[in-house]
């Protein structure tokens, strides 16, 4: 599917691997419409790339989705692309000296990277229905952002790991109840990427964790990520699959 005159729907659109993509894909021609719960990151990237839109919103909010995906219709009266990058990556073991693992926090964890990334498919997917089919029967992609925790998660990820290898475990479904359609489906799962995720992360902590990295030994560029997204959404052949994009990394306890 080519890019211009699409519009794309990016959650999490406004920072890090979102705001890539939201960068990449704009100034190819593309709509985008960056829904994210950061309005102040929203607004400020919304005046900078044109043919763009920001709806500030709560994915885990069925209500807001909704809305979003209705302004997203009214704006260019179609949705083509769906990138869902809207994560957190809290850390808590099972056990830890504060006692069991916060169940409220596995739930949250649950409802922002599953169930709200879950939701907005749901919703788009329907409108993508509408679209005319173009010459390979396309009428819509969809891109979700699992992690190379979904495979390899380490101490503390119990709640990313189980979230994100939701994400991996439903790609292929998702591609077979679509097929019909003509909606591809996949997911892309990053190594580690420099990203405001990792932000609060030390240089000297960073340097330790490129380290692990077998090669390009370095954490990745937002701006590869967004090279993914844009050649699953140009290579129609492509659908119910993950990839992993982490330079070898296979990461340690
Ligand atoms: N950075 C990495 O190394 C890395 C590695 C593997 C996977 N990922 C995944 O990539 C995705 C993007 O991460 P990033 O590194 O760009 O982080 P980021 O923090 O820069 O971006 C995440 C965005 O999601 C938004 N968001 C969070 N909760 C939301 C909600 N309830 N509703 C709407 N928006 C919400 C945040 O406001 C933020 O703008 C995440 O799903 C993350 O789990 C990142």
């Amino acid at each position: 599917m080519e890019i211009q005159g699409k519009t794309i729907l990016v959650t999490g659109g406004v920072s890090g691997l979102g705001k890539a993509v939201s960068t990449l894909l704009a100034s190819m021609g593309g709509n985008v419409v960056m829904i994210d719960i950061n309005g102040e990151k929203g607004e400020a990237l919304a005046k900078v790339l044109k043919n763009s839109l920001f709806v500030m919103t709560d994915i885990t909010d069925n209500a807001q989705v909704k809305k979003a995906v209705d302004l997203a219709m009214e704006w260019r009266g179609r949705i083509d692309v769906l990138v869902n990058c809207a994560g957190v990556a809290p850390g808590a073991k099972l056990v830890s000296k504060k006692g069991p693992h916060d169940l409220e926090l596995f739930k949250k964890t649950i409802d922002i990277n599953l169930i709200g990334p879950f939701d907005v498919m749901r919703l788009t997917a329907e409108k993508m229905t509408l679209n005319s089919p173009n010459e390979d029967g396309e009428r819509g992609v969809i891109i979700n952002t699992a992690s190379g925790a979904a495979f390899e998660g380490q101490r503390g990820q119990a709640a990313y790991s189980a979230s994100k290898a939701a994400l991996v475990g439903m790609t292929l479904p998702l591609a077979r109840d679509l097929m019909d359609i003509g909606i591809r489906v996949c997911s892309i799962a990053p190594g580690l990427f420099d990203t405001p995720l990792v932000a609060n992360f030390s240089d000297q902590l960073k340097a330790q964790l490129a380290q692990m990295i077998p090669f390009p030994r370095r954490l990745g560029k937002p701006p590869e990520y967004a090279m993914l997204v844009l050649h699953i959404i140009e290579n129609s052949y492509l659908n119910g699959e993950t990839i992993r994009i982490d330079g070898a990394l296979r990461m340690a306890p």
